[in-house]
């Protein structure tokens, strides 16, 4: 019997992650940072879809599908499936097709997204047994962020990103993220990062807009220092952000150089977004909003 023996396709979307603030709490003895953050996730992303081969065969298209590492080892979605494949020990492989709309080296997640999006599909595509539990396991082994991407709803991480709490869906707002082009090394970001270590506090229940704004200035991104440092463009993107009308909140996703800007409604996450494309031509610029559940998969 041919190892092709399902003939199916099974697409998932894969969100963009945004860090709402993220703090660095000290340091493992591997190196690894201690990190508390709020993670949240947008309807914009990427989206991937896997039908059954013999091996792994890859490809990409889209805006950014160029940017993407060309040496196999260093690609998230491949790590992922090979990983899946070994735990399973499945004897099969997958054509895995990858629209990669969210930047590279961004800060937003695109590469943990992918991976995640690719342990979830291909577990369905081959039919195993396992829960998102052990897909979580299998996550850790590939990336910080990879675990909270399985789960793809907002959550408190904490420890290097293993410890995923899920939280309340957000209030409901426009969200519009920006980034001006260089990409930023999340290893450089946290190589280069000092000064002392923030005290955690607990995130609190959240019931309206303006007490998540509210919360979040109490807050910050502590390696924001270290990557305008790395890319001074950044500090350009979030004067640019604090400068549109209504904007409630701004600061930087993740290691960078993406940042986000928040506005009380979706109309106005727009008009931000398209008064900044117009002035700066040249920068990547979306407005979104934040997802209040995991993307179910489409089988065919
Ligand atoms: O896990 P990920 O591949 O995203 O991390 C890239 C690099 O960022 C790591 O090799 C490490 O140097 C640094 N890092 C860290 N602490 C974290 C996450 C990442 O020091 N919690």
């Amino acid at each position: 019997m041919p190892k092709t023996q399902y003939n199916r396709t099974v697409y998932v979307d894969l969100p963009a992650k945004v860090n709402l603030f993220l703090h660095v709490c000290g340091r493992r003895e591997d190196g690894y940072h201690l990190l508390e953050s709020l993670v949240t996730f947008t309807e914009f992303g990427d989206r991937l879809s896997v039908r059954s081969a013999d091996e792994f065969i890859f490809s990409a298209h889209g805006p950014f599908a160029k940017d993407l590492p060309s040496n196999p080892d260093s690609n998230l979605v491949l790590k992922a499936a090979r990983t899946l494949k070994e735990e399973a020990a499945a004897d099969t492989g997958a054509q895995i097709m990858l629209e990669k709309n969210i930047p590279v080296s961004a800060g937003i997640g695109g590469g943990s997204a992918d991976a995640a999006g690719t342990l979830r599909s291909l577990a369905e595509l081959w039919r195993l047994k396992v829960d998102i539990q052990g897909l979580v396991q299998m996550a850790r082994a590939i990336g910080s962020d990879v675990p909270v991407c399985v789960h793809s709803i907002p959550a408190i991480i904490e420890g290097a990103g293993e410890k995923v709490t899920p939280q309340d869906p957000l209030p409901a707002c426009g969200v519009v993220l920006v980034n001006a082009g260089d990409p930023v090394s999340t290893g450089s970001v946290f190589f280069a990062r000092k000064g002392t270590y923030t005290r955690s506090f607990p995130w609190p229940e959240i019931t309206s807009f303006d007490q998540l704004v509210f919360e979040l200035a109490l807050r910050r991104n502590d390696l924001s220092e270290s990557s305008v440092k790395l890319s001074p463009l950044i500090s350009d993107v979030l004067t640019t952000l604090s400068e549109t009308r209504d904007c409630a909140y701004f600061q930087m996703s993740g290691s960078g150089g993406t940042c986000f800007g928040l506005y009380p409604s979706q109309q106005l996450a727009v008009e931000a977004a398209r008064s900044i494309s117009q002035s700066n031509p040249n920068w990547w610029c979306i407005s979104t909003k934040f997802r209040t559940s995991c993307p179910g998969l489409r089988i065919e």
